[in-house]
């Protein structure tokens, strides 16, 4: 008897095991057998929050994130607008592309370190998993950007020095604390204490406004400058849509477990917080890349 998996043995579960599988679990499995800690967040315009009772505060934190981003909207989509006009050349873009990768190749540590603070509520700890599960390998497809759309190697990614320092200061702003996924700012370390289940939905609901900068993005490196090859361009197509579900699982959390008041305005400070520090950081990478 061989003790080998064979190509049949992949073929049963993938096309048998896992049709029977789904109809026993009471849990859907998505088709590369992921688990998805709510049933139905990933259909297309579910509609699981409006039972929850802090529905209205997740209303509120949308419109409140909304105004912030409308007041910054410059400042707020990454470098998006500018590259719309066309007024980053290649390198500039290249530049800060390098920049961003830190960020997004630390993400998915960032998303699990709040695993350790949310062990025993089973659902927040699997959505956690989940999403620091989604958020691997995207930085290989910025790096892929890099690599086929730039002209870089991976290892001059990698090795690539930050353009700026997280903790620098900055071109028109002084209140700089923490560049994007960075420490923890006070709002964060508060809030982290009273209610770590909000501190995690802070990141997901955060990357609301990822599809629209990611959109733009793409539209702008195809038609302002001419980029063709569509394997170059997945990290920004990805993130056209990845996001509508990553903030989903941050309004649920905020839905079924953002009840008490003092979370809620810790969350606010928070919010306001983390939004200001990451179109600093925006602006910060712009003046770098402009040179100035
Ligand atoms: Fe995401």
């Amino acid at each position: 008897m061989s003790y080998e998996v064979t190509e049949q043995d992949e073929r049963i579960g993938r096309e048998e095991t896992q049709k029977k599988i789904s109809a026993i679990v009471p849990r859907e499995l998505l088709p590369n057998g992921s688990y998805a800690p709510v049933p139905g967040i990933f259909d297309i315009a579910w509609k699981g929050l409006l039972d929850l009772p802090a529905y209205d505060f997740v209303r509120s934190m949308r419109e409140l994130d909304n105004s912030i981003i409308k007041e910054n909207e410059e400042w707020a989509l990454r470098l998006a607008p500018m590259c719309i006009r066309g007024e980053l050349t290649i390198e500039q873009i290249k530049q800060h592309e390098l920049f961003t990768f830190k960020f997004t190749d630390a993400f998915p540590i960032s998303i699990a370190r709040n695993v350790f603070e949310n062990v025993r509520n089973r659902e927040v700890r699997d959505l956690i998993l989940r999403h620091a599960n989604e958020e691997m390998g995207h930085s290989e497809l910025q790096v892929d950007f890099l690599e086929r759309g730039l002209g870089i190697t991976r290892q001059e990614v990698y090795d690539s020095a930050p353009l700026v320092s997280a903790t620098a200061p900055n071109a028109g702003s002084s209140d700089h604390k923490a560049g994007f996924f960075g420490a923890d700012t006070e709002e964060m370390i508060a809030l982290r204490k009273e209610s770590p289940e909000l501190a995690y939905a802070l990141v997901p609901f955060q990357e609301r406004v990822v599809p629209k900068q990611m959109r733009l993005m793409g539209r702008a490196l195809r038609e302002k400058y001419g980029f063709k090859d569509e394997h170059a361009l997945g990290f920004f197509d990805l993130h056209s849509y990845i996001d509508i579900y990553h903030e989903r699982f941050g309004v649920y959390i905020m839905a079924k477990y953002g009840t008490n008041k003092r979370s809620q305005e810790l969350f606010r400070a928070a919010l306001e917080d983390r939004r200001r520090v990451l179109v600093n950081s925006h602006r910060s990478a712009y003046y770098a890349v402009k040179g100035k």
